[in-house]
This record gives structure tokens, sequence and C-alpha cells, in this order.
């Protein structure tokens, strides 16, 4: 019977997205989060079934003159594909000759930021900038287009005023130049992350095109993915903030959509969460970095739980991955945390 019910109801059983030529396995997608969505965290995502996962944004400039740092955003691994690219940047022709460098490394998908309201995009004219500016828009879109075969997205926020006039005029160009989707985050320039997400805004959005839209914004539980899909009609639900520390978001999301039971896990099951998170960070930045690294982003996994920060602290001392595997290994076995599983 919930089978059908999906069905029917066609975008909430979690099989069905698909954005140009890509098929993804349901509709969540994890949003773009600079420096949170390095390649470590979007292989937990996925693993905790998201369809499809965002790097960080990634400079086009940095990656048309060879930046070191730039290129090294854009490795990937097999088991997060399939990929999204997100490029930031003002300039059609550097845009074109990113875009195809992202082609090139075997993303799957390349998506530009139109959101980003950081005063420092904002002044190259690149980011939620470009909302205001649809000649220069519709260049890049065009040049990008022209240069590409993968599917293409453009994510953007409601723009520079609450009334969505903006995002519906962005939205349209988007679609009138060969975008493939749309994602909108409904906070305008001026809110940052503050505030609250005007989901309006999304349904005016899906209303007004053809081609698929994921909604972003202030999705804190299971329960918020299908009340998005419900009250905007969104093909897709992006989330960010709430799956830091707490991948399995996306597992309860997909047992939400499917009408199963939502599972919780348990402390074993943190642990081995935060364990591969530890090893794949030792795997991409090398042992140095990630310890260094662990000492702030294990307290990810461990909000909430007793003695979190005495674990912080005991991190700061350690050097090797092992050492820190141990000492996480050790927190989460402590007596204390039996009553929180
Ligand atoms: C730390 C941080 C970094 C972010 N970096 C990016 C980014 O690189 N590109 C982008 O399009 N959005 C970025 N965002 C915005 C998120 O993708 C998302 O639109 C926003 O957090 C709202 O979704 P949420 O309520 O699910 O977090 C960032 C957000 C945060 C909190």
């Amino acid at each position: 019977m919930c089978f059908i019910k999906l069905l029917l109801e066609g975008r909430h059983y979690p099989g069905l997205m698909k954005i140009g030529t890509l098929d993804l396995e349901n509709p969540l997608v994890l949003a773009p989060m600079a420096g949170i969505t390095e390649l470590p965290f979007r292989r937990l995502a996925k693993e905790a079934g998201c369809a499809l996962v965002v790097s960080e944004m990634v400079s086009a400039n940095g990656l048309v003159h060879r930046a070191r740092k730039t290129e090294a955003l854009l490795m990937s691994h097999p088991a997060e594909r399939p990929l999204a690219v997100q490029i930031f940047g003002s300039d059609p022709v550097v845009m074109k000759g990113a875009a195809s460098i992202v082609e090139s490394t075997g993303a799957d998908l390349l998506d530009i930021n139109l959101g980003c309201s950081v005063r420092k995009i904002v002044r190259q004219g690149a980011g939620v900038a470009l909302m205001r500016d649809p000649e220069r828009l519709e260049a890049i879109l065009k040049a990008v287009r022209g240069a590409l075969t993968l599917p293409f997205t453009v994510k953007m926020r409601t723009g520079w005023e609450p009334s969505g006039v903006q995002a519906l005029r962005t939205a349209r160009l988007a679609e009138s130049c060969g975008v493939d989707a749309v994602v909108v985050h409904p906070r305008t320039a001026v809110q940052g992350f503050g505030g609250e997400a005007d989901w309006s805004v999304i349904a005016k959005v899906k209303e007004a095109l053809s081609i698929p839209v994921i909604g972003n914004g202030d999705i804190l539980g299971p329960d918020d993915v299908v009340r998005m899909q419900r009250r905007t009609g969104c093909d897709g639900v992006m989330i960010g903030r709430a799956a830091i520390g707490n991948p399995w978001i996306f597992t309860q999301a997909l047992d939400r959509l499917a009408d199963r039971p939502i599972g919780i896990p348990d402390l074993p099951g943190r642990l081995e969460i935060v364990l591969r998170y530890i090893r794949y960070s030792v795997d991409h930045f090398g042992e140095e970095r990630a310890v260094r690294m662990m000492r702030s982003r294990v307290g990810w996994f461990t909000k909430g739980l007793p003695n979190s920060s005495r674990l912080r602290e005991s991190l700061t001392r350690l050097q090797t991955g092992e050492e820190v595997l141990n000492v996480v290994r050790d927190y989460f076995e402590q007596p204390c945390h039996a009553s929180v599983s």
C-alpha cells in the first residue's frame, strides 16, 4: 500500500529524480558547504544514502590559473559518485574554461554558485551578485552551456529583496539558457544564514519552471524533507547544516519518504561513522593535517554526549591517526555513555 501511494505521488517515492542525463537514486542532495563538504564528509553523506553530493565552491579563476590548492578541491573518490562540482566566478570566458576543466576531471554535474553573499565574492561580481546582473549571468550561462556536455545546475538565493522576483527571473533565465535544474535557497543576500528560509519562493520557482527544482534551507530533520516537498512541490531536497556531524539524516529522510519507521543510530553506530570519517580524512588529507582537523571535527559527532569537551581537549595532544582512533573509541566505550544509546 505504502509503495503504491508513494508511486502515485511520484516525487515522494525515494527513487525518482533526474537532472539532465543524470539519474539519481532519490531526491536527497548534500549542500555544498565550504570548509565542510570535503571529500571525507561527502563519502559519509553518500554512504548514508544521499543521492548526490556537491563539492565546496571552487574558484573558476583558480582553476584556469591552475592554482594547486584550487585543483585539489576537484579530487574525488569513486565511492562518492555521482559528484557535482560547484564553481564561482563572474567572467564568462573564465567560467567556460573552468567548466571544461571540471568536465575533464570526471565530475558528473557542474553547478554555478549564484548564492554566496560573502563580501569578498560579491565584490568580484560573483555569487549572489549575479542575481542582479542578468546580462552577465546570461553570458556566463550560455558560455558554460556551450562548452559543457555534463548536466548543469545553478544554486541561487531569493535575491536582494524578499519578494522572490529575482529568484523567478533568474530561474527562468537559467532554464532558457539550457540549465538542467535549479537549487533555491530562499534567503535574501542580506539575510546570510539568519532568519527563516521562505519556502514560498521555492514553490513559486517550481510553478514557473519545467526543469527540476531542488529546495534548500532549514531542513532540520527527516520530517522537514517531506514537509518541504509537500509545501513547495520541489523535486529534490538539499540538506546542509543539519548533516554536519549527523550524516544519518539522509538515512532517516529516506525512511520517512518510504513511510518506514525512522532508525536512530545507537552509540556503536555513531562510533563506526566517526571512525570512518577519521580514516577517510587521514587517507585524503594525510595524517598530520587530518589529526589537526579532527581536534574540532570529532566534536561535530559527539555534540550532546557527556564529557565531549574533555574528549576535544585530549585530541589536542595527539600526533597520529591511530591515536585519534583509539581515543575516540575509548570515549564512546565509556560507561557513562551506556544510558545514551
Ligand atoms: C559553513 C557553510 C559553508 C557554505 N558554503 C557554501 C558553498 O560553498 N556554496 C554554496 O552554494 N552554499 C554554501 N553554503 C550554503 C549551503 O549550501 C545552504 O544553502 C545553506 O546552509 C542553507 O541550507 P541548510 O539550512 O540546510 O543549511 C554554506 C553554508 C554553510 C553553513
